[in-house]
């Protein structure tokens, strides 16, 4: 599973955990007619077996927010789609849905990651958190209420996917300098400009 740090694969060249179009080809040429299938079903492709999934609706668990959530997904839709349309968890945002504006962003095994970018189907047995799981018992985090104390949002569509990045951030480096807070929240953009406010957030958060 990529993360928002490592290089990014094209599709084509994806086949962990599932089928890549490159394999899909080759399974053509021996399945003559893929039927609608419910979960993965297990092909061989050059001697080895490859989970391949739907084409209909598959039944998919995921584990967000500390809680498995079930749902039968097309293996086309994405975390993201999941998350807001069948879960109702609408605080990833889709803004560019191509892995470059950071607004999806949420937590994959503790590691920053775009929901726009990463299959369900391939999210199943990874902890999820989203910037929901951030605001505990109505309290909200520190680094949450540093955005507002800092006014660090102004339309406010990409700051949950800063406050997510921001998050990780902190809790890799307490105590982040310029050039870490720089790096670290390089796969955010805000249209609206508010960087000063999010950079004065991270660095002056209450139990920094
Ligand atoms: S919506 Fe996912 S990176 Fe922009
Ligand atoms: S506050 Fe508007 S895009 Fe960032």
């Amino acid at each position: 599973m990529k993360t928002r740090d490592e290089d990014f694969t094209p599709v084509d060249e994806q086949a962990e955990g599932g089928v890549s179009r490159r394999d899909f080809l080759k399974i053509s040429s021996v399945v003559v007619a893929t039927p609608m299938v419910v979960g993965p079903t297990v092909v061989k492709v050059a001697g080895e077996e490859v989970k391949v999934w739907g084409p209909g609706a598959v039944p998919v668990t995921l584990h967000v927010n500390g809680k498995d959530m079930k749902a039968q997904l097309e293996p086309r839709v994405t975390l993201l789609e999941a998350m807001r349309d069948q879960f109702d968890l609408t605080g990833a945002k889709k803004v560019c849905d191509r892995g470059e504006c950071g607004a999806c962003t949420v937590l994959m095994d503790g590691k920053t990651v775009y929901a726009c970018s990463i299959l369900a189907v391939d999210a199943q047995g990874h902890k999820i958190e989203t910037v929901e799981s951030l605001t505990v018992s109505g309290n909200l985090n520190p680094i949450q209420q540093a955005f507002v104390d800092h006014d660090a949002q102004q339309c406010g569509f990409c700051t949950p996917g800063f406050v997510v990045a921001a998050k990780a951030l902190v809790d890799k480096y307490p105590n982040p300098t310029p050039e870490q807070i720089t790096h670290e929240l390089s796969g955010n953009f805000c249209r609206c400009g508010t960087y000063a406010g999010i950079r004065r957030a991270v660095v002056e958060r209450n139990g920094a």
